[in-house]
């Protein structure tokens, strides 16, 4: 089982940027989350970040033929790119939304999703623990095919 995650811009400022909204922990403990929880689970995880749209498009891509499962939480992104969702689409590889805040509860732009629309399921307000959540569901057999 390999798993991909993708994070979006400016998550790599995790720890820095709006403590408040995302907390004081930092990508590299989130990173350290993520990969020790897969340790755990026995599956195969590369953590991604990247600032830049066509270089998430491109990573996902890449996944084609070597990937299971996508985490993303892709930021800013969620709210602008049908670029990303085509690349979901694309590839047609499971995948999982992620958002470390409760974008629901923000401003109203955020609550537009591009992404949700491919993504089995969308993890919101959880925190960094909406990660793992999102792990456990690409562990388990997608929704309809569960007996
Ligand atoms: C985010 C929410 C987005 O609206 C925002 O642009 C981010 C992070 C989240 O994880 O809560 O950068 O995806």
């Amino acid at each position: 089982m390999k798993i991909l995650v993708i994070n979006g811009p400016n998550l790599n400022m995790l720890g820095i940027r709006e403590p408040d909204i995302y907390g004081k922990n930092t990508y590299a403990d989130l990173v350290k989350l993520i990969e020790g929880y897969c340790r755990e689970k026995n599956v195969d995880v590369e953590v991604y970040q990247s600032n830049s749209e066509g270089d998430i498009v491109t990573k996902i891509q890449q996944a084609l033929g070597n990937t299971d499962g996508i985490v993303i939480n892709p930021a800013a992104y969620t709210h602008t790119s049908v670029a990303i969702l085509d690349a979901l689409k694309a590839v047609a590889i499971r995948a999982v939304e992620v958002h470390i805040s409760d974008v629901s509860r923000r401003e109203s732009f955020r609550s537009i999703s591009y992404v949700r629309e491919y993504c089995e399921k969308t993890i919101a307000g959880h925190g960094f623990n909406g990660y793992s959540e999102a792990i456990d569901i690409l562990l388990a057999p997608p929704a309809e095919k569960r007996v």
